[in-house]
């Protein structure tokens, strides 16, 4: 198993953190996929009012956080993150690691400072939130380290104003309703795994971008079902009601996705959907073993790397 394989995250419950030592943290960082995403409406301040699902994977990233006294922090990746993936994340104020630990280091004393070490797994605009988990992550792992009194609703506010998916990687749960521009969680039970299986096409998507080509559809559907579908436990009808309004103003922006998803049914001989504003595409299984004989089966037919994505 590699140091990114999308399973690796299982152990100890794929997301949450554990001292490694007095002097350094290490938090894992999960990703997310939307199993329903609608599009309600655009809003004044520019962003589209949501409906969404969104389960946590146990894919992540690692961070390890290293206190010291020099009143900065600095952000490097891990030996090991793939080369790929450096030059696709910035290590400057643009990393969302680092405003989100710049924001708590406001709320301490001038001195707390941190080294952060990121193990990279998850690719840029995927759609699986990889950059959001990051932000939580560093929130929680921040406030740890730095012995802060700050509450979860306090974290939950500046999660919610550096991005949309913040909170519910934040909020630990395994899958919620999210509304508002997303930030918004209702927590749904979940009993039972969920198992994909995605693959990325070389080319990641702008949400921004993707947003800024959609509207509101005209026949409005409702999360209501697929969150059925998970309260209930009934994981074989999740891909009866599987939808992304976003799915096609990306397809639109990126044929090689749009081609991707079309190779990938008929590989498998099952529907395949995009997760958030994609480029990550995914199918549904039964089983961990049927997850796995669909990856063998995408990796061997299209010659992609295919991951298992367990919730
Ligand atoms: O909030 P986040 O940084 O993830 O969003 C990235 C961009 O995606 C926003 O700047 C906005 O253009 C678009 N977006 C949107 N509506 C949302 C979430 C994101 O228009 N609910």
């Amino acid at each position: 198993m590699s140091e990114c394989d999308a399973t690796a995250g299982a152990v100890g419950g794929g997301c949450g953190w554990r001292a490694v030592s007095g002097e350094r943290l290490v938090v894992q960082s999960a990703s997310k996929l939307n199993i329903f995403l609608e599009v309600l409406g655009r809003r004044e301040d520019g962003y589209h009012e949501l409906d969404t699902v969104m389960v946590r994977t146990r894919f992540c990233d690692t961070l390890t956080l290293i206190p010291d006294f020099s009143g900065s922090v600095r952000l490097r990746f891990s030996d090991s993150t793939p080369v790929a993936l450096r030059s696709a994340v910035p290590l400057d104020g643009r990393n969302l690691i680092l405003r989100a630990a710049e924001q708590l280091r406001g709320l301490g004393d001038s001195g707390c400072g941190a080294e952060i070490i990121l193990h990279k797994c998850i690719p840029p605009e995927s759609g699986l939130g990889g950059g959001s988990g990051n932000a939580a992550a560093a929130l929680l792992g921040c406030r740890q380290i730095w012995k802060l009194s700050v509450s979860d609703e306090r974290l939950h506010e500046i999660a919610a104003g550096l991005g949309s998916d913040i909170n519910f990687l934040l909020s630990g749960v395994r899958a919620a309703v999210c509304r508002g521009r997303g930030e918004q969680i209702q927590p749904l039970p979940l009993s039972g795994s969920l198992y994909f299986v995605a693959v990325r096409p070389g080319r990641g998507n702008s949400t921004a971008e993707v947003f800024r080509r959609t509207s509101a559809g005209t026949e409005r559907r409702t999360s209501a079902e697929v969150a059925r579908c998970l309260t209930e436990g009934r994981a074989d009808l999740l891909e009866s009601c599987i939808f992304n309004r976003l799915t096609e103003s990306a397809a639109g922006l990126n044929s090689e996705m749009a081609d991707l998803q079309i190779r990938f049914q008929h590989a498998v001989g099952k529907p395949v959907f995009m997760s958030g504003s994609g480029s990550t595409v995914f199918a549904v299984c039964r089983s961990a073993r049927e997850a796995r004989e669909v990856r063998q089966t995408v990796e061997r037919k299209l010659r992609v790397v295919a991951w298992s994505l367990e919730v």
